[in-house]
């Protein structure tokens, strides 16, 4: 069927996206599916059954449009334990249906026409779209293989009376790098002077490896007066399926976000809102979390010895980049697909994170997988 007309698109540079490509190219040709960020192992039991009880305690109708309280306020209570922020669960805290709809919302919430916003790239595809729906102007600062380090300086000569919001990511998806207190020191003194918003995206906090410290815009006072915060739960509780997340912002800010999360979703999942306040209770189903992604981080990278892909340790979040310049001169997302169709491992191509897509010879593996899955797709990678 098609409708009987021309339909002028909103969206015209936008097609499918690359995650659900590859999955869907995985699938089709029995690959090792390395590409979509999602974990193949077992979700925690306890966590199942605190669903179960909600469900049958009942607990299976609309949720306040804020989100439950009970899950309001354990995340309230995480942030301030971890990065001793205080976030008010009535006025500042919002349960949203996943990262990728509070990034909308807040999107939705204060970008204008002709609003610039600062997007580093390679960046996750959801914000682009999101910024031209509003009728914003996404302002590209391209990051360079392999360290992808801001160059702050840069950054404040984009700086203008249209630049309304900067948006970070730490732990960065897709390169695994994760912000310093020195960055963070740079974004607080080009936002000094003007009233900039900055959107966070930190649905990999719990995933920064290597001992580091996750560096939540939380812990900066002037910068959280000035952000939204986002969460996933789907990622820090390997449910990605779930698709709950959160928002945390100062009152006026979360006023105007939930002006829109009300129309967009109203309200999310009520019994797995209250499992995950029961689960969050104990600290001891969050703070272990980086240990797991160490292990699977050094497993994969142990595995690949002797494989001819150039190696930087990732530092944070679940993927890992791996450089073929040494295997093939195919553009990535050629090589990704051959790798997938005919060599059985799927991975993500960087460059369609790009605005201006590279050369650069770099493909995302997604790590948080079974042993395994990692040794068998490792073993191919190490024959190539
Ligand atoms: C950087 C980044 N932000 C947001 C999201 C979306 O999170 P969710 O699955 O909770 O919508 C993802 C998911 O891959 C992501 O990688």
């Amino acid at each position: 069927m098609e409708y009987p007309s021309n339909i002028s698109t909103k969206l015209p540079k936008v097609s499918t996206t690359i995650f659900s490509v590859m999955s869907a190219l995985a699938k089709e040709h029995n690959a090792y599916n390395l590409s979509q960020g999602f974990p193949d192992f077992e979700v925690s039991p306890k966590l199942i059954e605190h669903v179960h009880a909600e469900m049958r305690a009942g607990f299976n109708q609309y949720a306040p449009m804020e989100g439950a309280i009970e899950l309001r306020e354990q995340v309230a209570i995480k942030t301030e334990k971890l990065y001793g922020a205080h976030y008010n669960p009535e006025k500042e805290v919002t349960i949203t249906a996943g990262g990728t709809q509070a990034l909308y919302t807040a999107f939705t919430a204060t970008i204008r026409e002709e609003d610039e916003v600062i997007l580093f790239t390679p960046a996750y595809d959801s914000y682009a779209p999101a910024i031209e729906l509003c009728g914003g102007k996404p302002i590209y600062v391209p990051l360079e293989a392999p360290h992808y380090k801001i160059d702050w300086n840069e950054v404040k000569k984009l700086i203008n009376r249209r630049t309304r919001m900067i948006v970070i990511n730490t732990p960065h998806n897709p390169t695994g790098t994760i912000f310093s207190a020195d960055d963070m020191a740079h974004l607080e003194s080009i936002t000094r002077d003007n009233d900039i918003i900055i959107l966070s995206d930190e649905v990999y906090e719990h995933t920064v490896l290597d001992g580091f410290q996750h560096q939540s815009i939380a812990r900066y006072p002037k910068l959280a007066e000035r952000s939204f915060i986002i969460g996933s739960f789907g990622k820090t509780f390997n449910v990605t399926g779930w698709k709950v997340g959160f928002c945390l912002a100062p009152t006026n800010l979360m006023r105007e976000f939930r002006k829109v999360h009300q129309y967009m979703v109203f309200s999310v999942n009520t019994p797995i809102q209250r499992a995950i306040a029961e689960f969050l209770k104990d600290e001891n189903n969050y703070i272990h979390i980086p240990d797991l992604f160490q292990e699977k981080r050094d497993f994969f990278i142990r595995a690949l010895n002797g494989s001819r892909f150039k190696v930087t340790p990732t530092q944070g979040t679940y993927f890992q980049l791996l450089n073929y310049s040494n295997i093939s001169d195919e553009k990535d997302t050629e090589f990704a697909k051959r790798l997938t169709v005919e060599h059985k491992v799927a991975s993500i191509p960087v460059s369609v994170f790009y605005h201006n897509p590279t050369r650069d010879q770099v493909l995302r593996f997604c790590f948080a997988k079974q042993e395994e899955t990692l040794e068998k797709a490792a073993d191919i990678l190490c024959r190539l």
